[in-house]
């Protein structure tokens, strides 16, 4: 029911915003993969609430725990189950809108779809269900990196405000401001900018471009699992996404071909292409280049003002915004964009190896 995602890496995470836990059930990791923990600890710590003065004030320390599939350190190849306890849950913050709805949330659809809904926090709606994501990504990308490929995501935009293009900044920079936008620069007008908004009760939105490095020719199953595809709907699969484009996007459809076209040329044994306008993916198939993409994320519907609405019983009411909330949720989203990354990637790395007889 929406819950799983991927076929040979396969996950299912399960739990609420304001229940007992979230976690995730990951299936179909290769046995021996050594798992280092604190490289998961780490990307949840990325990811969780309070980390800054630009996120939310919840105050989560997302420690996770192992507790099955890996044993002395490496997988096993059994189902690796792995828990989060939510511990600073205000669920009295919520009561207010029990049986409204929120404008542009989930709240009226859940309660048409199923009739009954956790309205705490969101419940299975709130972005807290993706540090499930996150953690079993960092298991994907510890698998991926055994074979030379690496994710990497970065803050690209917020409101109008642009970063150069990934090639002219230094993405060892990423974890160096509060933003994780690479140039200095950028990220100080992205970060005045978010403090005005969260002044101002309101919420603004942003871009996170995301790069896969190392990845080998051959990935992608077409037709209709074709690697971008794939890629696409894991992006627009997390929370807030408007939108998701790769290589030259929307941007390509203002050139000609004659410019659009990656020549091929030879070196050291390995074809590859002069320019990079196909992002990586030509027929739904990785090529051996970079694998960029954009998510756009809007701004949330929690803002801190009245808003009309209705409640349960279509009168109409006044929703006021409270509680902890993201004025900019991208800084966040960054390492959920890796996460959603690395898990299509090693579930098509995986897939891959039936594909040719050698
Ligand atoms: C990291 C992250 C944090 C979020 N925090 C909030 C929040 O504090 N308040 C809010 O209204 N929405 C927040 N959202 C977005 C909601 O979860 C999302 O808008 C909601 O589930 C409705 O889904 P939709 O916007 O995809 O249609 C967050 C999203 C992300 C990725």
């Amino acid at each position: 029911m929406g819950n799983s995602f991927g076929r040979l890496f396969r996950i299912t995470t399960y739990g609420e915003s304001h229940g007992t836990a979230i976690g995730v059930i990951i299936d179909g990791c290769p046995a021996g993969l050594a798992i280092d923990e604190d490289l998961i600890q780490d990307e949840l710590t990325r990811r969780k609430p309070g980390q800054s003065r630009i996120t939310t004030q919840r105050k989560e320390d997302d420690r996770f725990e192992i507790q099955s599939g890996v044993f002395e350190g490496r997988t096993t190849g059994t189902p690796i189950s792995l828990v989060i306890y939510n511990k600073d849950q205000k669920s009295k913050d919520y009561s207010h809108i029990a049986d409204k709805f929120r404008p542009s949330h989930a709240d009226f659809t859940y309660h048409e779809k199923y009739g009954v809904r956790d309205y705490r926090g969101g419940g299975r709606s709130s972005a807290r269900e993706t540090a499930a994501r996150v953690a079993a990504g960092a298991i994907a990308k510890q698998l991926l990196k055994e074979s030379g490929m690496e994710i990497t995501a970065y803050v690209s935009q917020v409101g109008d405000i642009s970063a150069p293009d990934y090639k002219k900044m230094d993405l060892s920079l990423i974890e160096d401001n509060i933003v994780r936008c690479p140039d200095t620069n950028t990220a100080e007008k992205m970060i005045q900018l978010i403090d005005k908004v969260r002044k101002d009760r309101d919420t603004i939105g942003g871009v996170v471009t995301c790069i896969a490095a190392g990845v080998p020719a051959g990935l992608g199953e077409p037709v209709f699992d074709k690697l971008h595809a794939e890629l696409g709907k894991a992006m627009l699969s997390i929370n807030a996404v408007k939108g998701f484009e790769y290589g030259s996007g929307f941007e390509g459809t203002r050139m000609r071909g004659s410019a659009h076209n990656d020549e091929f040329f030879e070196e050291k044994g390995k074809v590859r292409t002069k320019t990079n306008f196909s992002g990586g993916i030509q027929g739904g198939i990785s090529n051996g280049e970079d694998i960029y993409f954009n998510v756009a994320f809007k701004p949330v519907a929690t803002i801190m003002q009245d808003q009309e609405s209705v409640n349960e019983q279509g009168e109409p009411v006044t929703v006021s915004g409270k509680g902890r909330h993201d004025p900019c949720v991208v800084p966040r989203a960054v390492p959920i964009v890796e996460a959603m990354a690395a898990l299509v990637i090693a579930d098509h790395y995986l897939i891959n190896k039936v594909s040719k007889s050698e």
